[in-house]
């Protein structure tokens, strides 16, 4: 039963992240997008709740992040915030609606604050969007980084596979999260690289570093809940560890029912007025 005996019932703040941290205590993030799934989530005890563009996959059986809208993403953050109590709500920005300028950021992160009343949100990127983060910092919106890979960039990318195993791109990274740091970022997600160059960034920075598949050296973990819940089918890489299996749990539920229905099991007289 551990994780649903929180020590602290206060309201998750960028800031108490940061103190974490300091303290050495690891943080939990898990993505959520609609209001049950939040409810349990924060309910559970977890630290942070990701409305991630993931939404594009999992809800929307998408492919790739990239056709998720602005409005989707408000859509599944304002459920996700009115479930949540303690966990702090970051909504990431969809592609297409930060990297135009830096105008046109700062007028869409606004937006999905105002609207969803979410705590933070998550930008994929370094250098290259340093001017938008910059530029939404400015106006009092918490931004948490995300470098390593990037789904927004799977085009670019062309595969799913670790990300910066070679120098260049390691140093690059390294470099990345040090300008976000220094720009003003509470946190930054780092997906899929070797472990050690996790940890190193991990070591170098006082913001927390949340890894997916870059090792235990990072200051918390997040992951997708379809994933870790056993939804998601045929999509296991080495980082995932599933904790349920929801799909076969569902099937067999819905199976039954079907049985019943067709079986005229089921309403039975209690279950009727
Ligand atoms: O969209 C998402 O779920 C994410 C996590 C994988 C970090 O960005």
């Amino acid at each position: 039963m551990a994780g649903y005996l929180v020590e602290d019932q206060r309201k998750v703040t960028t800031l108490r992240l940061i103190e974490m941290k300091r303290e050495g205590k690891k943080i939990a993030m898990l993505t959520s997008y609609d209001y049950t799934t939040a409810q349990i989530t924060d309910q559970a005890g977890m630290d942070v709740i990701l409305v991630g563009d993931s939404a594009s996959n999992v809800m929307a059986g998408n492919w790739t992040t990239l056709p998720i809208t602005l409005d989707q993403m408000i859509y599944h953050a304002k459920a996700v915030v009115r479930a949540t109590k303690r966990a702090l709500v970051i909504c990431d920005m969809p592609f297409g609606t930060y990297q135009v300028n830096e105008t046109e950021a700062v007028a869409n992160a606004i937006r999905i604050m105002k609207e969803t009343h979410c705590d933070a949100l998550k930008l994929e990127g370094g250098v290259e969007i340093l001017p938008a983060v910059k530029k939404i910092l400015d106006a009092g919106i918490p931004v948490c980084g995300h470098l390593g890979l990037t789904p927004q960039a799977i085009n670019k990318f062309g595969t799913y596979a670790v990300r910066a195993k070679e120098e260049a791109e390691a140093q690059k990274l390294i470099s990345d999260a040090k300008a976000l740091e220094e720009v003003g970022c509470f946190a930054v997600v780092i997906e899929k690289v070797p472990a050690a160059l996790a940890t190193k960034v991990a070591q170098d920075l006082k913001i927390p570093v949340i890894g997916i598949g870059a090792g235990g050296g990072c200051d918390g973990q997040v992951l997708v809940i379809d994933d870790m819940m056993g939804k998601t089918q045929g999509f296991s890489p080495k980082f995932l560890r599933r904790y349920a299996n929801l799909s076969q749990i569902m099937t067999d539920a819905i199976g039954r029912y079907v049985e019943d229905v067709k079986s005229c099991d089921f309403p039975n007289e209690k279950e009727q007025y």
